[in-house]
C-alpha cells in the first residue's frame, strides 16, 4: 500500500515522496525577476524533505500578472536566478515545478499587505486587465476588456515561450494555473465566460482555451516531463463549475498528456460560500481520480503527518501539496518522516538534530 513516503515516479521524473510545497505568491518581484528571497523560500523547503517544490504562480506575461511584484518569465533575462534555484533545488534530492499563469480580469492589483485592491488602470503602475468577457470581479472593479481572437493567440503563445524558458531554467515539472478565477478559470466558467464564438457558451467551448494552452505547451514540453494542471474543482455556486465539470475536463485532459491534476476549489465568484474545513477538498480530488483514473494532487487545510498519509494510504490522492503549514515549518516532511515512523534522509549538515 502506499503511503506519503512511498516514491512515485511520473514518466521519467522520481519524487522521493508525496508532499509538495503548493504554490504560493511571494509579491517580492521586480519587473518578475526572482531574487535572493526566492532561492531561500524554495531552497529551505527542499532542505526541509518536500519531493516537489512549485514555484507560485509565474506570471507569462507583465499584463498577467496578479500584481506589479509578481514572479515572471516572460523574457530570457529571468531565467539565469530561475536556473540558480532550480539547482539548489535538485542538489537537495527535490524536483522543482513552475506554475505558470496569468491573471486575467483579477490581474493589476496591490499586494496583499498593501490592501490588496485593484490598481485602476489609469494609476502609474496599474495596466488594463483582460478576460474572456467584460465582467468585473466585484461591482466594485474595473471590468477588464474582452479578449479577441488574436489576444488569445498571443495568450497562447506567451504560455508556450514560458514553457520554454522553463525548460532553460531547469524545471521538470509544468503546473497550468487553471484555478482560483485567473485567466483559465475565467474561460472555464459559465459565471465569468458569456462570450458566444467558439471559446463560449458550450462546456467544449468554454474548456478551449484551456485545451489548445495544453497543446501549445505540449509541443515544447519534453514528453518525459510530467504536466500538471491545477483546477477550481467547484465554485460553490449553483450553476457554476462543479466536480462533474471537473471529472469530464479530466477526462479530456488525459487524453492530452497531462498526468496530474491538482484539486482545488473557489476564487471565481466573490461571496461563494465555501465550507473550509481539515482536509475539504480532498473529495474533489478522490472523485477525479476514481472517475478517471489519473493521478491527483489534494490541496487545502492538509496540516498533519497522519492526515496527510491517510490522502495517500486510502488512495485519495496521489499527491498532498501544502500551503501554510509549510510557511508554519519548511521542516514539515522531516517532522512528519520522525511522526509516521519512516526513516528519511536529512541533510548531512543537520543530522545532528534527527530525531
Ligand atoms: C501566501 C499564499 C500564496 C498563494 N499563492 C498561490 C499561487 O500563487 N498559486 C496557487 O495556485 N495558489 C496559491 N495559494 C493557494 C495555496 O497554494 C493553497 O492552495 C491554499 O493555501 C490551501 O492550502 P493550505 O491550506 O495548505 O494553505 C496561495 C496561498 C497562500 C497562503
Amino acid at each position: 500500500m502506499d503511503h506519503l513516503f512511498s516514491p512515485l515516479k511520473i514518466k521519467n521524473i522520481e519524487f522521493k515522496n508525496r508532499i509538495v510545497v503548493s504554490p504560493m505568491c511571494e509579491y517580492s518581484s521586480t519587473d518578475g525577476f526572482a531574487n535572493n528571497w526566492h532561492l531561500v523560500h524554495l531552497g529551505s523547503r527542499a532542505v526541509g524533505g518536500a519531493a516537489l517544490i512549485i514555484t507560485e504562480a509565474t506570471a507569462v506575461s507583465p499584463e498577467g500578472r496578479i500584481s506589479p511584484a509578481d514572479l515572471g518569465i516572460w523574457k530570457d533575462e529571468h531565467i539565469d536566478k530561475l536556473k540558480e534555484i532550480t539547482t539548489f533545488i535538485e542538489e537537495q534530492g527535490a524536483v522543482a515545478g513552475v506554475q505558470l499563469a496569468h491573471a486575467g480580469r483579477k490581474a493589476s492589483h496591490a499586494e496583499p499587505w498593501n490592501g490588496g485592491k485593484q490598481i485602476p488602470t489609469t494609476a502609474e503602475n496599474g495596466w488594463q486587465s483582460v478576460a474572456p468577457s467584460p465582467v468585473a470581479f466585484t461591482d466594485a472593479e474595473e471590468a477588464p476588456l474582452e479578449m479577441d481572437k488574436a489576444a488569445i493567440e498571443k495568450v497562447k503563445s506567451d504560455f508556450k515561450a514560458a514553457t520554454i524558458r522553463a525548460i532553460a531554467a531547469g524545471f521538470k515539472v509544468v503546473e497550468l494555473h487553471g484555478a482560483h478565477g485567473y485567466l483559465i478559470n475565467e474561460f472555464l466558467s459559465p459565471m465569468s465566460n458569456h462570450r458566444t464564438d467558439e471559446y463560449g457558451g458550450s462546456f467544449e467551448n468554454r474548456i478551449r482555451f484551456l485545451v489548445e494552452i495544453v497543446e501549445t505547451v505540449n509541443e515544447v514540453w519534453p514528453k518525459d516531463y510530467p504536466l500538471f494542471v491545477r483546477i477550481s474543482a467547484s465554485e460553490w455556486t449553483e450553476g457554476g463549475w462543479s466536480i462533474d465539470d471537473s471529472v469530464k475536463l479530466a477526462k479530456v485532459l488525459k487524453d492530452k498528456g497531462v498526468d496530474l491534476i491538482d484539486c482545488s476549489s473557489g476564487g471565481n465568484v466573490a461571496g461563494a460560500r465555501i465550507e473550509v474545513k481539515p482536509g475539504y477538498q480532498v473529495p474533489f480530488a478522490q472523485e477525479v481520480k476514481k472517475q478517471t483514473g489519473m493521478l491527483t494532487g489534494a490541496v487545502g487545510l492538509i496540516t498533519e503527518p497522519s492526515q496527510a498519509n491517510e490522502i495517500v494510504q486510502n488512495g485519495q490522492a496521489d499527491m498532498v501539496l501544502l500551503a501554510r503549514e509549510f510557511l508554519r515549518d519548511p521542516n514539515f516532511p522531516l517532522r512528519a518522516a520522525h511522526a509516521l515512523e519512516h526513516d528519511v534522509k536529512w541533510p548531512e549538515q543537520y543530522e545532528r538534530a534527527k530525531w
